[in-house]
């Protein structure tokens, strides 16, 4: 059995007054036992949320990571150590907002992924098509070729540990969301690659749903049998919402 997973990506959200109401409206949700929590806030309050979510059940997560790791010459980038050191326990990587707004890269992406874990934290690799993509019937093609990178780079034993995210972009932001079969047709395809190269560690792999997830449509979505719980965006800076969120991924 897989531990279902909610995670909310605040992106480039938030003052720190207004992280302080939303940490304390999520810790007065009610959430469910069964059900992991992790929130990712952007790194300029990361500290501030650890803090604040001590000794709470929801643990933090970084929005990148730099492919370099330790320390050194590398401006305005931070390193799996120095998140670590911070308090993170997740990160986010290869997120469609990064890789097609500012140009990252499949080679950059996976040495993130690699990065990550060499610091002992979990990665969520974000894998999508564009509308363009899943309109000439690449999509399985586009998230196939995103996901061998990082297999090729990381190898198979990584996903022991890490997460997989499947993110369609043309359903972030948009309101458009993936019906649960279109999604669970991806995740399936996610899990079958996985297991070509190990059965057992694609088995126990969490593959996350991600775009326009929302209270209304998290419990359909949640019930297909490969999606393992939801990466969450705009949802996720109301603590209502992403409280029934987490609740509906832990029925
Ligand atoms: P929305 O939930 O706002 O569509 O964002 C999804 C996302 O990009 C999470 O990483």
């Amino acid at each position: 059995m897989r531990r279902p997973l909610v995670a909310g990506n605040w992106k480039m959200n938030g003052t720190r007054a207004s992280v302080a109401e939303l940490i304390e409206a999520l810790c007065q949700q009610e959430l469910s036992p069964g059900v992991e929590v992790v929130v990712f806030p952007s790194s300029l309050h990361l500290t501030q949320v650890v803090e604040e979510l001590e000794g709470r059940s929801i643990a933090v997560g970084a929005q990148d990571c730099s492919s370099e790791v330790g320390f050194g010459a590398l401006t305005g980038e931070e390193s799996a150590s120095q998140l670590v050191d911070a308090g993170c326990k997740w990160v986010l990587v290869g997120h469609s907002e990064r890789r097609l707004i500012l140009g990252e890269s499949d080679d950059v992406v996976s040495k993130k992924f690699v990065a990550a874990l060499e610091c002992g934290m979990a990665p969520v690799l974000c894998l999508g098509e564009t509308l363009e993509q899943r309109q000439s019937g690449q999509t399985l093609e586009v998230v196939g070729r995103q996901l061998a990178r990082v297999i090729a780079e990381a190898g198979i034993a990584a996903f022991k540990k890490a997460v997989v995210a499947y993110e369609p972009v043309w359903a972030i932001g948009s309101g458009l969301t993936a019906t649960p079969q279109q999604a669970q047709q991806v995740h399936a395809a996610i899990r079958e690659q996985l297991a070509r190269e190990d059965q057992r560690i694609a088995e126990g792999v969490r593959v996350l749903y991600g775009g326009s997830v929302k209270a209304e449509n998290a419990s359909e979505l949640f019930g297909m049998s490969d999606i393992d719980g939801g990466l969450i965006g705009g949802a996720s800076l109301k603590a209502n919402d992403f409280g029934a969120i987490c609740r509906a991924a832990g029925n």
